[in-house]
């Protein structure tokens, strides 16, 4: 570690562990319609198992032991998908289906360790966070968008929460390099010191245009934070696009906390756009043995057609 990096953010105490997640599920998925009509689109599958899970998992991994759903209508299915499934659970251990049981199990948190709420009205992300602040309460906790599928190991979360208390707590999103034609697409960071893979964040800006943009640096969904996000997101204030903004409500926290970026090494896939999605499939397809070689196979089909 570089002498000096952390003076510009004394903290005295050890930071209080993250136990708790948010995970906003209210979208409405219209870029993936007519798929999305009746199913939600964080249940459409990679692979065989619906987007949601899989941040689920990583924040299982991660140490998170209070997993806090954003619903909206139609989103139903999402709370059956995370409970037991008496039925089925019985046929497959009547037919001694073993691991078909074992998959359904192993992805089921415990009892009492989710919870459900609702947005109500559409109005951006960081509303979706706030509809949220009696269930998180007076303590740090993680937001994970998961339309952004992370993978690798350590998972996303993981690496970052041991940059939280590597850095004595505070704020800490996730960040990679994009084009610059993209950034208009992102929460951006105004980078400051970097020590390793952890950068200091110094501002933010919502979905900046190319030429205002502090830098290439972007957030990508993953989040630890702490409660007094909860005071500036009250004000309703809105940013880009009308809505109400993450972004804007932790810029305002920089100064008041430590802040910092983790460029994960985790490779992220876009679930929430169709190539981003297919890419997915194809990438966490390719990492498992019962299905890789049959799907190389058509792969390179494809290429030579
Ligand atoms: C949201 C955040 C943005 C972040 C992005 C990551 O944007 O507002 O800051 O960079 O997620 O995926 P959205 O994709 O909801 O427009």
């Amino acid at each position: 570690m570089k002498a000096g990096f952390h003076r510009a953010f004394p903290m005295a105490s050890k930071p209080k562990p993250v136990r708790k997640a948010v995970l906003p599920v209210a979208g409405m998925g219209t870029r993936f319609l007519p798929a999305t009509k009746a199913v939600p689109k964080e249940m459409l599958p990679v692979v065989d198992k619906p987007v949601v899970q899989y941040a689920v998992e990583e924040a299982r991994e991660a140490g998170i032991e209070q997993f806090i759903f954003v619903t909206g209508r139609g989103k139903a299915i999402i709370e059956d998908h995370f409970d037991h499934a008496y039925e089925l659970e019985m046929l497959l251990s009547a037919r001694e289906k073993t691991n078909e049981l074992h998959s359904l199990l192993e992805g089921l948190p415990v009892t009492g360790a989710v919870s459900f709420t609702r947005q109500q009205k559409p109005l951006g992300l960081g509303h979706a966070v706030w509809s949220a602040r009696h269930l998180v309460g007076d303590e740090p906790f993680a937001v994970l968008l998961p339309d952004d599928l992370l993978v690798g190991k350590p998972g996303c979360l993981a690496q970052m929460m041991e940059a939280y208390h590597r850095v004595g707590g505070g704020a800490v999103v996730a960040a990679e390099e994009k084009p610059l034609e993209d950034v208009k697409r992102y929460g951006v960071i105004a980078p400051g010191k970097a020590d390793g893979n952890v950068v200091e964040v110094k501002g933010l800006v919502e979905k900046p245009k190319p030429a205002k943009a502090p830098s290439r640096l972007c957030i990508i969904g993953r989040y630890i934070l702490q409660p007094e996000l909860f005071a500036e997101l009250d004000r309703g204030e809105t940013g880009a696009g009308g809505e109400i903004q993450v972004t804007d409500a932790m810029a305002r926290l920089i100064g008041r906390m430590p802040f910092h970026a983790v460029k994960t090494t985790c490779d992220r896939y876009d679930c929430g756009d169709k190539v981003g999605f297919l890419h997915a499939n194809i990438a966490v397809g390719l990492t498992r043995p019962d299905i890789a070689p049959a799907l190389k196979a058509i792969l390179k089909s494809v290429q030579t057609e």
